[in-house]
């Protein structure tokens, strides 16, 4: 099973991805997660990374390609894998698809997650992760036992550096511009399934299960 999420900073892209890595065992490949672990351990492309990050804006091109051609590559996915947060342009998109078609291998589905800029701003100033083991957290819909301890492993809470208004706006707008056109992209090459990202989690990965049985 080979899957792409799509939608907007927010959308639970994450969220769901972690769920579908459970129910599949297939791997969770986040461009995010990848850079900003590159961030926390202070890599020459960590530090190049940060900058753009911080801004809102995406990471050159080359950089996340060479990323996702070397991990898809890994013994893990084998059996799958769950693409969460690329692609993220045509560009991305156009270079996944010519290195599956060199490894015989395709996109099952690709689901879209849609929700309201509104909500994006609820759900990402209200967000805090676990450094240590990638647990999420939100104030009011899923806050942590103790304030700002990670339930899992007892970690320290952190807010992500562009989960501030002024950074959101600004990722809501590359989202627009470079990201959204991938639904037509997609929808060309029919396999595109819409979810409505609204309700609760689980509702929402019972739709999303639903969309990839179809
Ligand atoms: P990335 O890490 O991919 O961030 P993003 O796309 O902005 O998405 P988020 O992680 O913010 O949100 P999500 O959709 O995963 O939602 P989540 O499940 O966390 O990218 C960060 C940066 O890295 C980019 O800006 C760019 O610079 C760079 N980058 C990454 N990939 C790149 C690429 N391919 N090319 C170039 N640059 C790249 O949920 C959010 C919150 O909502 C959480 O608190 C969660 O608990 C809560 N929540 C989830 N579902 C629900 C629900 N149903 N109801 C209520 N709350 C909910």
């Amino acid at each position: 099973m080979r899957l792409i999420l799509l939608g907007p900073p927010g959308a639970g892209k994450g969220t769901q991805a972690k769920l579908l890595k459970e129910k599949f065992q297939i791997p969770q490949i986040s461009t995010g997660d990848i850079l900003r672990q590159a961030v926390k351990d202070n890599t020459e492309l960590g530090a190049r990374a940060k900058i753009v990050m911080d801004a809102g804006q995406l990471v050159p091109d080359n950089v996340v390609i060479d990323l996702i051609k070397d991990r898809i590559r890994q013994e893990d996915c084998k059996a799958g894998f769950i693409l969460d947060g690329f692609p993220r342009n045509i560009a991305q998109a156009e270079k996944l698809s010519e290195t599956l078609v060199e490894m015989n291998l395709r996109i099952d589905k690709v689901i879209d997650l849609e929700v309201s800029a509104e909500e994006v701003l609820n759900r990402l100033t209200g967000r805090s992760t676990c450094p240590e083991c990638g647990a999420m957290f939100h104030h009011i819909s899923r806050p942590p036992k103790v304030s700002g301890v990670c339930d899992g492993c007892g970690g320290r809470l952190e807010q992500r550096p562009d989960d501030n208004r002024e950074t959101i706006q600004e990722r809501l707008k590359v989202y627009m511009g470079s990201t959204a056109p991938l639904k037509e992209f997609y929808k060309k090459q029919e396999n595109l399934k819409m979810v409505e990202a609204k309700g609760s989690v689980e509702e929402i990965f019972s739709n999303v299960c639903k969309m990839i049985d179809v």
